[in-house]
């Protein structure tokens, strides 16, 4: 099964498992991971799934939407160059072992 990483704030490592289709912050509350909350479920309202993602998987990102910039301005934690809504990161098979960091806060 294709796998996401997600890096908590403390260095702790988590994989979890990641369908093709599902954005990355629905793979990663579906199975807990408790530093994602997406209060908005995915609608790019909250910015409360905000990850960083790791540079050697940035550029292989599609770009981000206005909508997703504007959001991120207003993430609890700082934005950073590396910045991401994970509910905008639609997984694919080549994202297979794709790293996300997690902030310390999302509120
Ligand atoms: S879940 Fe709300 S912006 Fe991503």
């Amino acid at each position: 099964m294709p796998s996401i990483t997600f890096i908590h704030s403390d260095g702790r490592r988590q994989p979890i498992e990641a369908s093709e289709g599902e954005s990355a912050m629905q793979a990663a509350t579906r199975q807990d991971i408790n530093g994602i909350l997406a209060e908005c479920g995915g609608n790019a309202m909250c910015a409360t799934c905000h990850v960083y993602v790791d540079e050697a998987w940035l550029a292989r990102l599609p770009a981000m939407s206005d909508d997703e910039d504007a959001l991120l301005d207003g993430a609890a934690a700082d934005r950073l160059p590396n910045s991401r809504l994970s509910c905008q990161i639609k997984f694919a098979a080549d994202l297979d072992g794709l790293v996300l960091n997690l902030p310390d806060r999302q509120l």
